[in-house]
């Protein structure tokens, strides 16, 4: 059985404007089961804590010195994986920040 985390997360009878960007939602309690970027139960990801320290770290150590920018026009499109992917490479630019 598979279940669909991109459905999940995107639930509005779970999430208040669910399609909206707004991490701030995660500032108070939310729905345990809403949020599974890496599953739950037996074989939830064993790289998750990993996963999430790394993020932190490139964000805290590269948005403090750089400004990302989108290095093309181009559209990025989400494809389906095991996780949610851009469907090409994407190109960033970096400037960095006085
Ligand atoms: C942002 C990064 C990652 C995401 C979003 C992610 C997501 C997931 C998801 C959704 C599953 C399936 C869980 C389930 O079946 O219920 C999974 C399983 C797994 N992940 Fe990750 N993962 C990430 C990074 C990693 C890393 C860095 C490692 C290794 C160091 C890793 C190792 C595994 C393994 C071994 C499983 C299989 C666990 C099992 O079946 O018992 N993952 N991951």
């Amino acid at each position: 059985m598979v279940l669909s985390i991109y459905g999940i997360q995107r639930d509005e009878g779970t999430w208040q404007d669910a399609e909206v960007f707004r991490p701030s939602r995660f500032l108070d309690s939310w729905p345990r089961y809403g949020f599974i970027p890496f599953g739950l139960g037996r074989h939830i990801c064993i790289g998750s804590r990993f996963s999430i320290l790394e993020s932190m770290l490139i964000l805290a150590c590269g948005r403090q010195r750089f400004r990302f920018a989108q290095a093309d026009q181009e559209e990025v499109n989400p494809e389906v994986g095991v996780t949610l992917l851009p469907d090409r490479a994407i190109r960033l630019q970096l400037e960095p920040l006085a």
